[in-house]
């Protein structure tokens, strides 16, 4: 088992830098998921941990061990990438055993490993056959076959499952969830798929312009997002965010020409002047023209089977994402008027971005 803990990692492509003095402590055994826009640092932070990439400031510890300088075979650590790297003109039984037979890995051994992989990962049917024989899905299970085979003391993973369709996606979501919950091994995965990162991590670190926005276990972060960065980044639908002023330390606030009571209590006081309101398209209902917090036109319902979202257009040239019922009775074109459930609404500051109370 092994802990990896990164301190003021810092990352500089000449006078660029991309990644600013990160900390984060992996525990042993621990799902670890990295989330965040495209180019914020992600796989540059992978690479890094694998050994693949210089590391221009700071500390990087595996398993007690001042990793900085030592060259990736000496690093214990297996990435698994979204394109598979897979040796084309090998079977899939040779690409498995290729790095074990590289480090000098007795053939019984081999053997051992390759079959138990093989069986973990239920691609034994397709031992003899090459790379361009398989399907995408029956591809990145035999780069994750080539990760398990090494039994390294961690894994990283860039993507896996982006080249994959959403079926197969779903299907190798619970694979690995399954296998790191019989392997236990310490994990660092990088996706862009929301449902992969809620679904499969202990802990989710949002990431944003090579800075940790916020760590945390992935409610936490769903619901109690420490910066209107992480409030839109995790949650599909994204959070509904309005600019909004505060009318009195206690909980009055104007938002679209409206003046809403927050209930407050049990709160610090509100600071004067602008913040940001969020809410989630689940935390509105539905209400009369008198209690809403806003109104307006119904300009787009999907209806998803399990439930429907509707999009209402409030003035001010801004859209409402509202989650409605299965089987809520909407039309295209009529008036919607919804309020917040009060418990659930969310409060930043506008200057800072970072959430209040
Ligand atoms: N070799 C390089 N030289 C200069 N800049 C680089 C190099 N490699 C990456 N970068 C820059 O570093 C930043 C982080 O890149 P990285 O690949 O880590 O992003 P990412 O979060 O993995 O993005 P994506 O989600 O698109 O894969 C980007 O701005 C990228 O342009
Ligand atoms: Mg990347």
């Amino acid at each position: 088992m092994t802990a990896i803990s990164l301190k003021q990692i810092r990352k500089s492509y000449g006078s660029l830098q991309v990644i600013h003095d990160v900390d984060i402590d992996i525990a042993s055994g621990e799902f670890l998921v990295l989330v965040g826009p495209s180019g914020c640092g992600k796989s540059t932070l992978l690479r890094m941990i694998a050994g693949l990439e210089d590391i221009s400031g700071g500390t990087l510890d595996i398993g007690g061990r001042v990793m900085n300088d030592l060259p990736p075979a000496e690093r214990d650590i297996a990435m698994v990438f979204q394109d598979y790297a897979l040796y084309p003109h090998m079977s899939v039984h040779e690409n498995m055993a290729f790095g074990l037979k590289m480090r000098g890995a007795d053939t019984a051994a081999i053997e051992k490993r390759v079959s138990h992989a093989a069986d973990v990962l239920k691609i034994e049917p397709f031992l003899d056959r090459r790379p361009a024989q398989l399907s995408g899905g029956q591809r990145q299970r035999v780069a994750m076959g080539r990760a398990i085979v090494r039994e390294p003391a961690a894994f990283l993973f860039d993507e896996p499952l982006s080249n994959l369709d959403a079926a197969l996606r779903v299907e190798m979501r619970l694979e690995i969830a399954k296998l790191h919950k019989r392997m236990k091994a310490t994990t660092v995965y990088v996706t862009h798929d929301q449902v992969e990162a809620m679904t499969l991590a202990d802990r989710i670190v949002v990431m944003n312009g090579g800075v940790v926005e916020q760590i945390g276990p992935p409610l936490d972060l769903y619901h109690r997002p420490a910066s209107l960065f992480v409030a839109r980044f995790i949650g599909s639908p994204t959070m509904n965010t309005f600019p909004a002023e505060v009318l009195s330390p206690s909980g009055a606030i104007a938002v679209l020409g409206k003046t809403i009571a927050l209930n407050r209590s049990g709160h610090a006081a509100l600071p004067e002047g602008e913040i940001a309101l969020g809410i989630r398209p689940e935390d509105f209902t539905r209400c009369t023209a008198e209690e809403a917090w806003f109104s307006g036109e119904l300009v787009v319902a999907e209806r998803l089977g399990s439930q429907t979202y509707g999009y209402v257009e409030v003035g001010h040239s801004r859209m409402l994402s509202v989650e409605f019922p299965r089987d809520t009775n909407i039309a295209v074109g009529e008036t919607i008027h919804v309020k917040g459930h009060m418990a659930r609404v969310h409060l930043f500051s506008r200057g800072t971005g970072r959430r209040l109370d």
